[in-house]
């Protein structure tokens, strides 16, 4: 097949293009508007189709004669557990938790909150939500609770479902104080809260008399009757993601279900080249985007064997894990963050604990979630020698922008890039003013409109931060707030975010909200958020604070505190770098902190001295916080 037909065809005809893909797929009512907008004027696509996302993913499989193949494999080397379920017996779970969910007053459209640790439960209860219509939003289990009960004040769901715990390595994290904590905060509790117990410690439930219920997952699925899948219309919302903007208050990116099945099931072929039966690993968390798309929704659309891997690349038990689980499962695709790649060489740089493994089965390696430097890509393909996929996307998307389309047309690698647009996608490089840059030159990363299906509709019940947060800024086009440039044969090379948006260890983080947080301290007049080059999680998050007048504050146990209180609040996996005390920030003569200058003075100590600066020394400060923690360099 040949890729630039195949892609041009999806820019001059994506109507034709895509009614071609909703085809494949088993609707109730196969949609005859392919796109239409909606009273906002948004695009949409497939308006007048209907089908149900557990139905596809399920049921179509069974009909098809493929219930008795593995749908998921649970592994958790931290448990000491292994477990194949199939597609009819996870059918059975989802309808069943469906019935009670039913039970407890869901219906369609109602929001449900799942917060739980990498367990096929968590894949059930995102299922059974789509069983019944009702719109799932996954909140990662590393998350603490204010973080959990922006997200539930956010979405109001009816149930939340959560387990007894999480298990990080060989440490057990109960969840309902979590939960309770959260709980405590919120505006709007969910009426139920159903808890998983797993015998790794088992919670308490309350008598029914609070404000919210608690109930017994088991008890709740046993005394169900199995719900079947309601129709929904295409545009109906699959789910509410929450990932960070500028802010301290999270987006929640909405997805819709039609443009979503049929965008994911092109993916597989297109880009993941994966038939039924195939085994399809993504090392993630269903937390996150990739874990939504890669682990739950698109190997089940498409027939594959997908694995919940409750784990971690390395200690669990040692950097050998990843190969283990590769060859154990015979796994032909194999998807994760370069971040995970660079933990295990760096416990295991000759990759050693490959040995003896058998990866006959193992095609190809996709990478994503941020960027895969050069030397993390030239290890992988040393030590695997097979094809390694940059693919660039984000939490909007649902599904890659960029990438070699390996089941349509394979192409050469190129060290640092994401290669090309997918189809459906039209990349351009803009500046400042919108002018379409030449190859080889920097500018913002945009795409114009129509996003193809599974991309974002709009944010949930924020019209208005969704067309200013991506509309605004580039009339015309959808900006994706990353950087980056095409070269001469059209690849594609992304560089960074230009925004207050970090990624560590492949986390998206937001320094906006770091920033309100760390403010609120009583010693702090203000601050900056900014992400530095750190070697193995690819960016961590640095501080630099200016005290309140007299304050007298031993920088030290101010730094240790502000730690400490970001992992609280955020997450663990936001733990600050480092915190510097400066006397002054640099900043604009209207009083704008020139965060773009301090991010430069992390990669580079001989930045520019921004002409609307107010006083140049302000950058010393700066810098010399910068060499004290060893920054000021870039590290590829
Ligand atoms: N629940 C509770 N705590 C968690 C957690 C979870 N689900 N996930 C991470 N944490 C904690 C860790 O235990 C660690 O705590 P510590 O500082 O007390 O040791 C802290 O958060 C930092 O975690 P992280 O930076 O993620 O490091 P890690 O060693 O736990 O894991 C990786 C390393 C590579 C496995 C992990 O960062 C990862 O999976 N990254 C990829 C993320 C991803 O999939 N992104 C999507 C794109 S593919
Ligand atoms: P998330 O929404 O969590 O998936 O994060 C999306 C962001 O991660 C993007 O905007 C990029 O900044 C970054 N990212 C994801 N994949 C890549 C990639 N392949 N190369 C470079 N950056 C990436």
């Amino acid at each position: 097949m040949n890729y630039a037909a195949i892609y041009q065809r999806s820019i001059d005809d994506p109507a034709g293009f895509w009614r071609d893909q909703a085809a494949e797929l088993d609707w109730y009512r196969l949609p005859e508007t392919i796109l239409g907008r909606d009273e906002a004027g948004h695009d949409r696509w497939f308006t007048d189709g209907e089908l149900n996302l557990s139905h596809l993913a399920l049921d179509h499989h069974i009909e098809q004669g493929r219930g008795g193949q593995t749908a998921v494999i649970y592994d958790s080397p931290v448990t000491g557990q292994k477990r194949a379920i199939s597609y009819h017996e996870l059918r059975d779970e989802v309808a069943r938790l469906a019935g009670g969910l039913r039970d407890l007053g869901v219906v369609k459209g109602d929001r449900v909150v799942i917060y739980m640790p990498m367990v096929p439960e968590a894949v059930v209860a995102m299922l059974a939500c789509a069983r019944l219509g009702a719109i799932h939003s996954v909140v990662f289990g590393g998350f603490q609770p204010h973080e959990l009960a922006v997200r539930i004040d956010d979405a109001r769901p009816r149930v939340l479902i959560t387990a007894s715990c999480g298990i990080e390595v060989n440490r057990v994290l109960p969840y309902k104080p979590l939960v309770e904590a959260a709980l405590d905060e919120t505006q709007y509790p969910p009426a139920t809260t159903v808890v998983l117990q797993r015998p790794e410690c088992t919670a308490t439930l309350a008598a029914a008399s609070g404000v919210t219920r608690e109930v017994d997952w088991h008890e709740l699925i046993q005394a169900a009757t199995p719900a079947d899948p309601v129709p929904v219309e295409a545009t109906h919302p699959l789910y509410i993601l929450y990932t960070s903007g500028t802010t301290g208050k999270p987006k929640g990116v909405v997805r819709d279900t039609g443009g979503y099945a049929v965008a994911l099931n092109f993916s597989m072929q297109a880009i993941y080249d994966l038939d039924p039966g195939d085994v399809f690993w993504t090392a993630s968390d269903v937390g996150w985007v990739v874990g939504h798309s890669y682990i739950v929704y698109a190997p089940l659309i498409r027939g594959c064997t997908t694995i919940v891997y409750e784990g971690k690349p390395v200690k669990t038990p040692d950097a050998g894990a990843f190969w283990r689980v590769l060859a154990e499962h015979r796994v032909k695709a194999f998807f994760t963050a370069p971040t995970a790649f660079r933990a295990v060489r760096k416990e295991d740089p000759e990759a050693a604990l490959m040995a003896g493994r058998d990866l006959s089965a193992l095609e190809r390696i996709y990478l994503a979630g941020e960027r895969l430097d050069p030397p993390t890509y030239g290890w992988i393909k040393s030590i695997t020698q097979r094809p390694v996929i940059d693919h660039w996307w984000q939490t909007e998307t649902g599904w890659a922008i960029a990438a070699n389309p390996m089941g349509i047309e394979p192409h050469p690698e190129k060290s640092g890039s994401a290669a090309l647009p997918v189809p459906g996608y039209q990349v351009e490089i803009l500046d400042g003013d919108g002018v379409a840059q030449p190859p080889g030159q920097q500018g913002s990363i945009a795409l114009k409109l129509p996003l193809p299906p599974g991309c974002l509709p709009t944010l949930w019940a924020d019209d208005e931060r969704f067309r200013r947060s991506y509309l605004q800024a580039l009339p015309g086009y959808y900006d994706t707030a990353d950087g980056g440039y095409i070269d001469e044969s059209g690849y594609l090379f992304v560089m960074g975010r230009m925004d207050d948006v970090i990624n560590v260890a492949g986390h998206r983080l937001s320094t906006g909200e770091m920033e309100e947080m760390i403010g609120d301290h009583p010693a702090v007049a203000e601050c900056a958020v900014v992400g530095v080059a750190d070697a193995l999680k690819g960016e961590m998050p640095m501080g630099f604070v200016v005290l309140k007048s007299g304050e007298t504050i031993d920088p030290a146990w101010l730094e240790k505190e502000l730690m400490s209180m970001i992992r609280t609040r955020i997450g663990a996996i936001a733990s600050l770098q480092a915190v510097a005390v400066v006397d002054k920030l640099p900043k604009t003569r209207s009083g704008k902190i020139l965060r773009k200058s301090i991010r430069q003075l992390t990669r580079d100590a001989d930045v520019a001295v921004p002409a609307t600066i107010e006083d140049p020394t302000s950058l010393d400060a700066i810098r010399e916080a910068l060499a004290a923690v060893g920054v000021g360099t870039q590290t590829d």
